[in-house]
């Protein structure tokens, strides 16, 4: 099939990459012309296992194309999917400015029928928007073109994205239209060969499935983090609750692992923008107040390692050095949207402490978009291990594998203090006690 992919990021590309690898020709429109061009130079704007491998290999079939022209796109495709960013707006709703500006590009270009499935994670309603921003478009230019607007959320991971887009958990499809559904059926058959996982629903609960999917798995953390907020008081150790409960066949070991915090760019725009619209739409204060807990109990969470490294050290931290391991919201990504680092940093630094920070892959991120501009802060590229020379202690705040089985005796030699506070809980306590380590984690009997 002939595909158009809006929006070549974190969703895009996977996406676009895919779909080629299928043997499916694939228009990969965006508007910022510099990735674009990357791109067609294979300089790729995130860090995906597998991507690269995927993307140059559907460029050297002439599977891929890179463009930042709308009517070269439409012109060519019968299928297009808008993956373009829904960032919270100032009240925390759903900014639908880019899906917006997609459709009215749409509507005044499209020449040739079309459907046009939403990726991107949107509120109820808005294919409804999209589909009568293009009507009025094609009416203006007396045009009366054939469209169909389907919703078709994106589940995948990231750090994950190219196996969730070649083996998805399910494909979800809202439409009214039978054929459109099993044209869509068609497209994806060939990623759910171990089993069909089409799920064809109406447009509006598809945008739902979206938001109670992400916010359920949102609620599950806060839900873990607050059992563990209950162990430090008890002197108990939540990683023993959460494997006691997710032994339960009902409940499952999934998303109960404590930490100091979600963070990313769907989780916490996702919960946001669904206790917005319940807000909107007059939900009964009940239902929401459980949805807005979530979200106050991470916000919470952020806090805790720099309210732990401040009870230890104290709250003058002028002149003590701290080691950051992980800057990433999680493992095996360049993405430090909502990471729980930045505000580990943020807080640590208005207590007057410098840090120096690693990570495998989200150091540049941090330098020039996260946390720019922020005195106090440097960064090691290369090494995990140089930079714990002369600094008080070390902070763990993302789980990357490389910081789970880490040199002991080596960090002992090079810290201040042998002293680690990790976010991530990544060791069993009688394990790094024994080896002469003052330990503080999320949940485990070590309230400060
Ligand atoms: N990142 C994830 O893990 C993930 C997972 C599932 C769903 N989603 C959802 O998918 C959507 C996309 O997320 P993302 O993380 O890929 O965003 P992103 O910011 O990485 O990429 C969006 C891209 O859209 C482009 N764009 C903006 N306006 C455009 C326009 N008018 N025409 C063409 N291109 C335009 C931007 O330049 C950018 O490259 C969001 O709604 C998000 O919630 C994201």
């Amino acid at each position: 099939m002939k595909i158009g992919v809006i929006g070549i990021g974190f969703v895009g590309l996977p996406l676009a990459a895919a779909f080629a690898k299928m043997g499916n020709t694939v228009y990969c429109l965006d508007t910022d012309a510099k990735k674009i061009e990357n791109l067609k130079q294979g300089i790729l704007p995130i860090d995906e296992a597998g991507l690269e491998e995927l993307v140059k290999k559907g460029m050297e079939h002439k599977l891929l194309h890179f463009t930042t022209d709308y009517d070269e796109t439409l012109s060519n495709v019968e299928i297009v999917f808008v993956a373009v960013g829904t960032p919270p707006g100032q009240d925390g709703s759903a900014d639908l400015r880019f899906v917006e500006s997609v459709a009215y590009e749409i509507g005044s270009r499209m020449q040739k029928p079309l459907i046009i499935a939403d990726k991107s994670t949107v509120p109820v309603g808005t294919a409804d928007n999209v589909r009568a921003i293009i009507q009025a478009e094609l009416d203006k230019r007396g045009e009366n073109i054939e469209f169909h607007v389907v919703s078709n959320p994106e589940f995948m991971a990231e750090g994950r994205a190219v196996s969730d887009m070649m083996e998805p958990s399910r494909v979800v499809v809202g439409t009214d239209n039978i054929e459109v559904a099993e044209k869509l059926h068609q497209l994806y058959k060939p990623f759910m060969m171990s089993g069909d996982r089409f799920i064809h629903v109406g447009v509006h609960e598809a945008e739902l499935i979206k938001y109670a999917s992400n916010t359920i798995l949102a609620e599950r953390i806060s839900y873990i983090n607050t059992m563990s907020a209950i162990c430090e008081m008890i002197g108990g150790d939540v990683k023993q609750i959460a494997k006691g409960m997710g032994s339960d066949p009902r409940i499952g070991n999934k998303f109960l692992y404590a930490s100091c915090g979600y963070g990313g760019s769907c989780f916490p725009k996702d919960v946001k923008a669904l206790i917005k619209f319940a807000e909107k739409i007059g939900v009964p204060e009940p239902y929401r107040n459980l949805l807005k807990s979530i979200e106050d109990v991470n916000d919470y969470q952020k806090t805790i390692i720099s309210s732990k490294v401040v009870a230890r050290f104290g709250a003058d931290l002028t002149g003590q050095k701290f080691a950051l391991w992980g800057l990433a919201f999680k493992a095996e990504t360049n993405d430090m949207r909502e990471s729980a680092a930045i505000t580990i940093v943020e807080e640590l630094l208005k207590h007057g402490a410098t840090i120096v920070a690693y990570d495998p892959l989200a150091v540049e991120e941090a330098k020039n978009v996260y946390l720019a501009n922020r005195e106090g802060i440097s960064y090691e590229k290369m090494d995990k291990y140089s930079l714990l020379d002369g600094c008080e202690a070390l902070i763990i705040a993302t789980e990357t594998e490389e910081y789970r089985s880490p040199d002991l005796e080596r960090m002992k030699k090079l810290l201040i203090n042998p002293v680690i506070f990790d976010g991530r809980n990544l060791f069993d306590i009688p394990f790094i006690k024994k080896a002469g380590f003052e330990y503080y984690a999320i949940g485990r009997g070590d309230k400060l």
